[in-house]
């Protein structure tokens, strides 16, 4: 159903200009090892903004352009990053110890190397080129460290950012939020890593150190010398596309890597970093692939899947046993068993001390009896006469309008995502982790038009691997969505919005409110 209203998305918007373009089929595949992002240490300490007297680890990642290699057999592509290639390099830290982050801008203030839309709210042509802000997703943060997206600042300019950590372990990533500009700083390659360890999670006995793989998938369009290409519309000055789909997956930065693995069991932190791409991942050898956290960490309870479904911005967490596949050779596949990446487990035998535990960590289930407010969201589209998509909305506001989302600090409220639409929204909100309560089908002609709710199913719960606490959920076509979220951590200014960057750039984004209460 996913992939199918993914097809009818890409079918049904406007033509985009066809330009040369690199084939991946061309190239030769599983010869660039899988790169890992190197796990950035402290430059020093720094006075805590919350506890006198206290000192706490102090980063700084200068935003940069810089040039890295793709492939082999690729001249180097030109990106955006925190480090020398993208992904950026991985911060990695402790639950409940607090560190501060100087997010540099050191970007060419040039004109913008890809195709600026300055119709979109937020990306008029006065504004300066290599502007940036960055936002931790996933991140239970201050206000002012939350990377608003009009707060973006020129190349020139710092921003040092306070994250207190007091979450559970989890993948969390980091990547740009400008307004109007997401859709190009994070494609240009404006992103990384950020793992949160805790004390649960290690006495797990999960696989560890080397045994433990970042995968971040991004799929990206290159042209015949390697160099980035964002299709445009063929509107000459509205060069804004509905969603972009690239024909080249990359891992860790590289297309179609190989990874060396031993013959026992591996943890994988699974990011998808995509602008609009699900990806559908299976193993070759139909190998089971065990799902033990999602989004904001760890599940109750394994899962055992043979396809992984992940929406831009999830992660899962996965553990895979290759013991039994000594000397084979395993692809990584996504959609249409399209390889993504090659897994080469060696021969004879491994140690293997690492454990996949029947069970994780509880995940108390919230009751709705806990909600003391629920409100109904409309995701949808404005389309032209042509049936071209112009905009999204959300609760049919633009950005601009004035803040309707107010929860208060400490409450629980339960929000129906009511798609309209045949695309699947996935919605994310800054600050706060949640749980989906289910998903039903209704008839959204009728209530779009004429205000009436009938509903076309019973409700379905979520599937197993998404029963955790989340930060993004599949809002699915002409289907509500209900997720209860509590409100907890910080009162001020947030955002809340679809991750698909190309709808969040034009108006799928809304500011809400967290008041003290
Ligand atoms: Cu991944 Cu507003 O964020
Ligand atoms: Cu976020
Ligand atoms: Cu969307």
């Amino acid at each position: 159903m996913f992939a199918a209203a993914q097809a009818i998305a890409q079918h049904k918007h406007p033509q985009q200009i066809a330009r040369p373009v690199l084939d991946p089929d061309t190239l030769a595949p599983f010869v660039d090892r899988l790169p890992i992002p190197e796990i950035l240490q402290p430059t020093g300490l720094r006075p805590s903004p919350t506890s006198a007297g206290a000192k706490i680890p102090y980063y700084r990642l200068g935003l940069r352009a810089v040039e890295s290699k793709i492939h082999r057999d690729v001249r180097p592509t030109r990106w955006w990053s925190t480090g020398p290639s993208t992904p950026g390099p991985t911060l990695e830290v402790q639950s409940g110890k607090p560190v501060l982050v100087e997010w540099a801008n050191e970007l060419p203030a040039a004109p913008h190397f890809l195709p600026v839309d300055h119709h979109l709210h937020g990306a008029e042509a006065d504004q300066p080129g290599g502007r940036a802000i960055i936002h931790l997703h996933g991140g239970k943060v201050p206000p002012e460290s939350d990377g608003y997206p009009e707060n973006w600042y020129a190349p020139g300019k710092s921003a040092t950012y306070f994250y207190p950590n007091d979450q559970d372990a989890a993948l969390l990533w980091y990547h740009d939020h400008t307004m109007g500009m997401n859709r190009l700083n994070i494609f240009a390659g404006l992103f990384g890593l950020y793992v949160v360890r805790d004390a649960a999670e290690a006495a797990l006995d999960l696989p560890r150190g080397k045994y433990e793989i970042p995968l971040a998938l991004y799929d990206r369009t290159f042209d015949p010398e390697g160099q980035l290409n964002y299709p445009v519309s063929p509107v000459p000055d509205a060069p804004w596309i509905p969603e972009y789909f690239g024909n080249a997956v990359l891992v860790n930065g590289k297309l179609l890597p190989y990874l060396e693995v031993e013959p026992r069991k591996y943890r994988f932190r699974v990011l998808n970093a995509a602008n609009a791409r699900i990806f559908h991942l299976s193993l070759s050898n139909g190998g089971v692939l065990h799902q033990i956290g999602t989004d904001q960490g760890l599940l109750p309870a394994p899962v055992a899947l043979k396809q992984l479904m992940l929406a831009p911005a999830e992660r899962a967490d996965l553990v895979v046993d290759f013991s039994e596949h000594a000397g084979e050779e395993i692809v990584l596949r996504n959609d249409f068993y399209r390889p993504v990446m090659q897994l080469r487990v060696g021969r004879g035998k491994a140690v293997d001390d690492s454990s996949l535990p029947a069970a994780l960590r509880p995940v108390r289930r919230i009751s709705e009896k806990e909600a003391t407010k629920t409100r109904t969201l409309m995701l949808g589209e404005i389309d032209d006469l042509r049936g071209d998509t112009v905009t999204m909305l959300l609760d049919n506001k633009p950005w601009h309008a004035p803040i309707s989302e107010k929860p208060v600090l400490g409450s629980t409220e339960i929000w129906n995502l009511m798609n309209v639409t045949d695309d699947v929204h996935p919605i994310h909100i800054h600050l706060v982790r949640f749980q989906i309560l289910d998903r039903r089908r209704f008839d959204a002609f009728a209530y779009q038009n004429q205000g009436i709710l009938r509903y076309f199913s019973d409700p379905e719960p979520p599937e197993a691997g998404e029963a955790g606490w989340k930060d993004t959920v599949r809002a699915s076509p002409k289907m509500i969505t209900r997720i209860i979220v509590p409100f907890t951590g910080y009162a001020g200014r947030y955002v809340w919005h679809c991750h698909i960057l190309e709808h969040e750039d034009n108006e799928m984004m809304r500011p809400y409110e967290v008041v003290a209460g």
